[in-house]
């Protein structure tokens, strides 16, 4: 939500800062905007929209400064417009800042300066810190650094700040508290990013903020990292950027969403290396040896996650309940976080992000590590806040995800998943051995029928022209695939913008069936065995009421084909292991509607990639 981008050094900043920009846009594409310093003075441009609308605008500019910083935003507090775009000047126009997070507290703190004389250009939360430094930069006689810190012991919420100065034009200041923020360090010169992407193609040597850290660079004075309370100099942690420019690129493809959609095949092996061997009959996850032990004495497991990743989450309360026997209650994390939840010492809660960044999951986090219970991440981003507040946890290893729209990453969660069930579960010995050997070596299979079912991508694009005109769809599914249902109406929904709803198919009669008529297209999972008739039932029922069926089966299934409008047959594998074929066609049709229907795949309108705010 939001991406920054900053830099000092030798060279000219605005190709770099654009360049980032554009690499950070999935954050946010509601307007863009840099600050450069030049001559002891700051020349900042903004333009509502994309990034290749500011570079634009930039074009007839001077845009020469070896140190500036850049912003890609998703709005929260002020419309998408020029004037609510980032960055915001103080009011000398000498203090120039970009942010990513929410001050929770700007409504006080504008009134306050409104009363000190302050007039606001802008609607946005921002805009309070950049008076807010000034009047202590001015008042106080300090340096700038300082002001910074006395202004965010004031400040109530989430940031990521990089801030620019007239007065010290080769240093940036930046301060992290919620939201990501790492500095790449090159020779005498210095990258700050959101993420790595900005980065990655100048540097590997890269330091994490942590919460609460203040840091200044410069190529002169080099890198301080101090604590908002505490004057301290702190050593900074040098790590590895662990991430390719070519997995930041679109390879050929249309758009990032279909490169993903066809990287699962990899994505999954990546997931499964060094953690299956069939032949060797071992499933370990060396992440959470430490931790296994606690998790096989779990009273219960509270899996926590948002969107996409709760949908693998529930896909994963029916692996852990049926192959490791303990009771599991999966959560949206924004809810768990306000309501109190009782959380024991022996709970084990499973945080699930692709991002490591989703702000309710990341605080659901924080509270249950206060209640004592252990938290275990699974987590796509290397070094993302989840990964590091966790007390253990394994990666997805599904390579960075740029469509907004989550597809590589709910297979590469849902293969961890099932990896983490299979591993407790042998060792708790809740699953008979004949099934375990049975279910590894269907799992291991797995890739190679994920990229059988791609092949019927052609298919799914002609099917995709029937719901062009629609305006509703609803997904119908049972057992563990009732989360895939409810995974391929928000895919639909989020890029297409047709309103579309996932149902457990029984739950059809108890409502829903009132929707069904001619119009309504009905994506129906019948990959299950233990309820085949049934769901053979709950088809008939949509086609008396003359709904079209669109379903999913098993290769050679025939009852469910006669009944469909369209039939997609997928790989025979193992019930328990479904999802990770049965959601590939339903996200290649999202994909074919969206782009039949013209919409921007992979920035769909009012989303952002990583929802770093609540
Ligand atoms: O990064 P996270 O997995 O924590 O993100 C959670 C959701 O914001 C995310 O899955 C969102 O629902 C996607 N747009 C779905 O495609």
């Amino acid at each position: 939500m939001c991406g920054i981008v900053a830099y000092t050094g030798c060279k000219e900043a605005y190709p770099i800062l654009i360049k980032g920009l554009k690499r950070l846009e999935y954050r946010g594409y509601d307007s863009a905007g840099v600050s450069l310093a030049q001559n002891g003075t700051l020349s900042t441009y903004k333009q509502k929209g994309s990034v290749d609308q500011l570079d634009e605008f930039c074009m007839s500019k001077d845009r020469s400064g070896k140190t500036g910083i850049g912003h890609t935003r998703w709005a929260t507090h002020g419309e998408p417009s020029t004037t609510n775009a980032h960055p915001h000047l103080s009011s000398d126009g000498r203090i120039s800042i970009i942010h990513n997070g929410i001050i929770e507290n700007y409504v006080y703190l504008r009134e306050e300066l409104t009363k000190r004389g302050y007039q606001f250009q802008s609607e946005t939360d921002t805009e309070v810190l950049a008076h807010l430094i000034e009047d202590i930069y001015k008042n106080e006689g300090c340096s700038l650094e300082e002001a910074v810190r006395i202004a965010l012991k004031n400040v109530v919420g989430a940031y990521a700040l990089a801030i620019l100065s007239a007065d010290e034009p080769d240093q940036l200041i930046l301060a992290k508290k919620g939201s990501p923020l790492l500095i790449g360090i090159g020779n005498n010169e210095y990258f700050i990013g959101s993420d790595g992407s900005p980065i990655v193609e100048y540097t590997r040597k890269v330091v994490y903020l942590e919460d609460g850290d203040v840091a200044v660079v410069s190529p002169q004075k080099g890198l301080t990292i101090k604590n908002i309370d505490d004057e301290t100099t702190k050593r900074p942690y040098l790590q590895k950027l662990e991430l390719n420019l070519e997995q930041l690129e679109k390879g050929g493809f249309e758009h990032f969403m279909l490169k993903e959609i066809f990287e699962q095949p990899r994505a999954i092996k990546d997931s499964m290396r060094g953690r299956l061997n069939v032949k060797k009959d071992i499933v370990e996850l060396g992440g959470i040896r430490e931790y296994e032990q606690k998790m096989l004495n779990a009273r219960r497991i509270i899996i926590v996650a948002c969107g996409t990743s709760w949908h693998a989450g529930t896909v994963g309360e029916y692996l852990f309940e049926s192959i490791v026997r303990i009771p599991v209650e999966v959560e949206y994390a924004s809810e768990f976080r306000y309501r109190n939840p009782l959380i024991y010492e022996d709970d084990i809660v499973i945080a699930i992000s692709q991002s490591g960044e989703t702000a309710d999951t990341i605080a659901a986090v924080e509270l249950a590590k206060s209640k004592g219970a252990t938290v275990i991440g699974i987590c796509n981003v290397v070094s993302s806040t989840l990964a590091r507040i966790t007390h253990a946890g394994s990666y997805t290893h599904a390579g960075p995800e740029i469509g907004v729209a989550s597809t590589k990453a709910f297979t590469a969660q849902v293969t961890v998943l099932t990896l983490m069930a299979l591993s407790l579960g042998r060792k708790k010995g809740t699953i008979p051995l004949s099934e375990y050997h049975k279910i590894i070596s269907h799992l291991e299979l797995i890739p190679q029928q994920v990229e059988e079912t791609l092949k019927l991508n052609d298919d799914i694009k002609a099917i995709a022209k029937f719901f062009v005109e629609k305006r509703n769809a609803i997904y119908l599914g049972r057992g563990i695939n009732f989360p895939v249902a409810l995974e391929g109406a928000l895919k639909l929904k989020e890029i297409s913008y047709i309103h579309a709803e996932g149902y457990p198919s029984a739950e059809m009669k108890h409502g829903p069936i009132a929707l069904i008529d001619e119009e309504m297209p009905v994506v129906v999972l019948a990959t299950e065995q233990d309820t085949y008739e049934k769901t053979v039932s709950n088809i008939d029922e949509v086609i008396s009421r003359k709904g079209r069926i669109i379903s999913i089966v098993t290769k050679g299934d025939s009852v469910v084909k006669n009944k469909s409008t369209y039939c997609i047959e997928i790989p025979e594998t193992l019930e328990i292991l479904t999802p990770l074929l049965s959601c590939v066609p339903l996200q290649l049709l999202a994909y074919h509607v969206a782009v039949l229907r013209g919409c921007n795949v992979d920035k769909p309108r009012n989303l952002a990639k990583s929802v770093s705010v609540e």
